[in-house]
């Protein structure tokens, strides 16, 4: 059977905030609002799917993340294995799925074994899907990306320029963000591909990423369609 053609169109990357103040809201423990959060995920990884997008990056776990108390950093890790064990759905969809972060192998990585191999597996399992790219940004930090890469330029004697930085990046496959989508009212982009969305646009909305949809993604993109740049 013959694949269809690689879509290689927009990158879109998502913040996916406000969980807490969602579940907050409505009487629940902060967990319960990351559960939401990932079924939003999912449902937004279909709908994208179906649109003009190739690349959907999401911020999965920053590296700044891990202070939070143990429970609800557990939950966050065991809802990261339930989205890469959507294998079923990611390849009904045509989903490739990446992940960037520091390399388990290297010094203060922090990723625990069982989401390494979640990961392993749903990259593997997803690897002939020729559709949109879904990159998972998991133990990532932009600022620790961009000090590495300068570092292996020093360490490889290589030239310090644009490209030598950009092929040094954790995912140099990964094009130039078009459009960086952050949820609940927070107009910060805390560390998330400072240097991929250099030139991106930037849409903040207040709502939280639970409630986060179809309509909501259609207008976020619909900055893209008025006037590409
Ligand atoms: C922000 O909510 C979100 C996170 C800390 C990242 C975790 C994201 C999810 C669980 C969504 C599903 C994604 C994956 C990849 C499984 P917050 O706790 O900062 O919300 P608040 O600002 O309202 O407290």
């Amino acid at each position: 059977m013959t694949q269809p053609p690689a879509i290689t169109t927009a990158h879109v990357a998502c913040i996916m905030d406000g969980n807490g103040r969602w579940a907050k809201r409505r009487g629940l423990p902060r967990t319960e609002g990351h559960t939401a959060g990932e079924e939003a995920l999912a449902n937004v990884v279909r709908v994208a799917a179906k649109r003009d997008i190739g690349w959907l990056t999401v911020f999965g776990f920053s590296t700044e993340n891990w202070v939070r108390p143990p429970s609800e950093v557990r939950h966050i890790l065991g809802l990261h294995r339930k989205l890469f064990g959507r294998v079923e759905e990611l390849n009904a969809n045509n989903v490739r799925v990446n992940w960037i972060g520091r390399p388990f192998d290297e010094p203060g990585s922090r990723t625990p074994r069982a989401v390494q191999q979640a990961i392993a597996k749903a990259i593997e399992d997803t690897k002939h899907n020729t559709g949109m790219v879904l990159t998972v940004a998991f133990d990532y930090g932009s600022r620790v990306e961009i000090t590495r890469a300068a570092r292996r330029i020093a360490t490889d004697r290589a030239p310090f320029d644009l490209a030598s930085m950009t092929a040094r990046l954790y995912d140099p496959s990964l094009p130039p963000v078009d459009l960086l989508i952050r949820t609940s009212g927070e107009s910060r982009i805390s560390n998330f591909l400072l240097w991929q969305a250099a030139a991106a646009r930037v849409y903040f909305t207040d709502c939280s990423w639970p409630d986060f949809g179809a309509p909501q993604l259609d207008e976020a993109l619909s900055l893209l369609t008025s006037r590409r740049a």
